[in-house]
């Protein structure tokens, strides 16, 4: 009955408006009846209701819907750009709440096919290679529920005006209309455009009145952005967290207002915080559906308990993805030896491949003694799961059973940096691909260390933990060991972790890791890539046993550039090389003040700031001659240290390993092998 009078509804509607079937002016309400008008692609779907969705709540899809036929945008006399007015009715609705991932779009664009967007903070729109290209032809007002640092969000609930690109031109907090976007509820929008003042005006409210202040106004001509011809719709995209988005109703108009939508008529929200929904649930559900609910619900537990796989409550706190450990028992075929990827620091790493996608992906295993800790230690890889940076190896999930956790992360094709710059590989990186590398991972590390919310101490930095990703890109991995701080905060004292020959002097001393210990690590890093050389090379002669001291012994001789790897047969650029082997040796000096801080260091490396002429001699730490590395001593190696360096047999995580001893002393050997 009540569906009946819907479509008179909608029939009475769509006779009262006799333009409808231009493309210049169209109303939906819900899309049911919307035929081949909305074209849909990637994960987008119409629901049977008629609700639009662009993404559900699985990590890192795309979803976009156009209207079908492209919208004529600009004047033919003067080839300006016109007026334009939408009106649409969205909702976002978390798979967790207070988390959403990422964000809608209302987007004109060139093309309604975007293939090579990605998903993430990219929304479905671009990709870093075509970011800011004027040639995009993209204009979007984003909806965007993450706050990401690369391109200066403002918040995790703000409406952004992107231009070519996803650094907002303009953007404003939601809060200010006291509006939560990802609270699930039903909220209208309205963008309007104004060629003659050009000005753009976007409108934000919870019920069917148009505010008469927008949230936001913006002065923009649109006709450099615009081609003749451009397609309207919305694109979503979710992340490591996700969201459903949905559109339930939409205007557009060309040069007028668009018209006003009928709240009433619109397809109603699933899963949103909706007590209509609630009502209808609760006097419709049937004792028949509530019994078949029961023995489902029995049966489902009963699985649960059997598979061992039981979730705890606090592990719906966490924030990112929880995947299921059969999702990752079928990615990794069932852990299988011939997906191994290695050994990590805490356990081994499998490559794998979701269900469902062509997603690869490293499933890296650990293995913890005590409840207690493992909680802590997923709490912590929850905060550090949100870390979004170009060069960080992004962690898409992870899932406990038992005393095991399964982190998931993205696959690098390419292995880890220590591969080639000691010469297992065949491949030698060029001088401009290691100069990128360190590039990258310095960003990394400046965004580890002052960019984020917190103070992120990476604690492991190593040749093992760049991972190179398909094109070459130098991101850090392995953040198993990193530790949050507050900003400011004085940092604990905690048992020492890193590799030996990375270790900060006054780490083994104090064993407080600072931004600083992260520098001297990064600073032998620097060395090695430079030289091609490990930290310590077990082989050499007694005076190139270190090569912090070696490099420093070189540089004393003024033959500075004698250090240069050889495999590069001259070919680099020599100015470079010099900045980095001077940063590198200012990074690794034994005395903490005498180093600079990493954005300090990215400065130098971008050639905005000179380093000086003199560099500090490397002081004695702590009036010994000799440090914790073993430099100007036999190497003592200790029990304080967690990791070892990556020549050790098979112990970088994701490069493959012909000859990986299975059993070799890894705690995890008789563990998560579960059938
Ligand atoms: C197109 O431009 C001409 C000349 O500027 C103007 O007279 C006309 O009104 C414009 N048409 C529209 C639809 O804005
Ligand atoms: C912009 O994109 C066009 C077409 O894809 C490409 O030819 C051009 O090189 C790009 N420009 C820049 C600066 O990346
Ligand atoms: C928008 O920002 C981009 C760079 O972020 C800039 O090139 C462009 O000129 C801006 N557009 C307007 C209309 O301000
Ligand atoms: C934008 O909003 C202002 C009020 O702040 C209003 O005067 C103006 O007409 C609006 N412009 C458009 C294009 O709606």
């Amino acid at each position: 009955m009540a569906k009946r009078l819907l479509l008179f509804l909608i029939l009475l509607l769509l006779l009262s408006s006799p333009k409808f079937c231009e493309a210049d002016e169209f109303i939906f309400h819900g899309f049911k009846s919307s035929g081949s008008r909305i074209s849909l692609n990637a994960v987008a779907e119409i629901e049977h209701n008629g609700i639009l969705k662009l993404t559900n709540d699985t990590p890192r899809l795309v979803g976009h819907a156009f209207y079908e036929s492209p919208i004529k945008f600009k004047n033919s006399t003067d080839a300006k750009a016109l007026s334009f007015s939408t009106a649409f009715v969205f909702a976002i609705v978390p798979e967790y709440e207070k988390l959403g991932g990422h964000g809608f779009a209302f987007t004109v664009s060139k093309s309604k096919e975007l293939s090579r967007a990605l998903p993430n903070q990219y929304l479905g729109l671009m990709n870093p290679s075509n970011l800011g290209n004027i040639s995009n032809h993209v204009f979007a007002v984003e909806f965007d529920t993450v706050k990401d640092f690369e391109f200066g969000d403002i918040n995790d609930n703000h409406i952004g005006i992107d231009i070519n690109s996803l650094v907002s031109n303009a953007s404003v907090s939601a809060s200010k209309e006291g509006i939560n976007l990802k609270s699930g509820m039903r909220i209208q929008a309205w963008i309007d455009y104004d060629s003659t003042r050009q000005e753009l005006n976007v409108t934000l409210s919870l019920s069917s009145s148009k505010p008469s202040v927008p949230i936001l106004s913006y002065p923009l001509d649109l006709t450099p952005i615009f081609m003749e011809y451009m397609y309207v719709g919305f694109s979503a995209s979710t992340g490591l967290l996700a969201s459903s988005h949905f559109i339930s109703g939409w205007s557009f108009t060309m040069y007028g207002q668009a018209k006003s939508l009928d709240l009433s008529l619109l397809p109603s929200i699933p899963g949103a915080k909706n007590n209509q929904v609630a009502l209808i649930l609760g006097t419709s559900l049937s004792a028949a559906a509530f019994m078949v609910l029961a023995i489902g619900l029995s049966l489902y537990i009963l699985k649960k308990i059997k598979n061992r796989d039981v979730i705890e409550s606090w592990e719906l706190d966490i924030g990112p993805h929880r995947f299921s450990y059969k999702e990752l028992k079928k990615a990794t075929r069932g852990f299988r030896d011939k997906e191994l990827l290695g050994f990590g620091g805490f356990g081994r790493v499998y490559k794998g491949t979701l269900p469902g996608s062509s997603n690869q992906v490293a499933v890296k295993q650990i293995n913890h003694e005590s409840k207690h800790g493992l909680r802590a230690f997923v709490s912590e890889i929850a905060s550090i799961g949100r870390l979004r940076h170009r060069n960080l190896v992004l962690l898409q999930g992870w899932c406990r059973r038992g005393g095991d956790l399964l982190l998931v992360y993205d696959f690098m094709p390419n292995g880890s940096l220590d591969k080639y710059i000691f010469g297992e590989s065949k491949i030698i990186l060029t001088w401009e691909q290691r100069f990128k590398i360190i590039k990258g991972v310095a960003s990394g590390l400046v965004y580890l260390h002052e960019e984020w919310e917190q103070t992120v101490i990476h604690r492991d930095i190593k040749a093992g933990n760049v991972l190179l990703d398909s094109e070459m890109n130098g991101r850090l991995g392995d953040f198993g060991f990193a530790k949050l701080y507050e900003h400011g905060a004085n940092p604990t004292t905690t048992k020492v972790v890193g590799t030996l020959g990375y270790l900060a002097p006054e780490l083994t001393k104090t064993g407080k890791p600072t931004t600083s210990s992260d520098v001297y690590a990064f600073g032998v890093l620097l060395l090695e890539v430079v030289c091609g050389r490990r930290p310590i090379e077990a082989k050499a002669m007694p005076e190139e046993l270190f090569l912090v001291d070696w490099v420093w012994d070189k540089w004393k001789q003024g033959s500075i550039l004698e250090v240069v790897d050889s495999r590069l047969q001259g070919k680099y650029d020599e100015t470079e090389a010099v900045v980095v082997i001077k940063l590198g040796l200012l990074c690794s000096n034994n005395a903490q003040a005498k180093r600079p801080s990493m954005r300090q260091a990215m400065r130098y490396l971008e050639g905005e700031m000179a380093l000086p002429q003199v560099l500090a001699a490397p002081s004695e730490f702590d009036g010994k001659k000799v440090d914790d590395n073993g430099r100007r001593s036999s190497p003592g190696f200790e029990d304080s240290v967690h990791s070892y360096p990556s020549y050790e047999k098979g112990s970088t995580w994701w490069s493959v390993e012909g000859d990986v001893d299975l059993e070799a002393g890894s705690p995890l050997s008789s563990s998560c092998r579960v059938e």
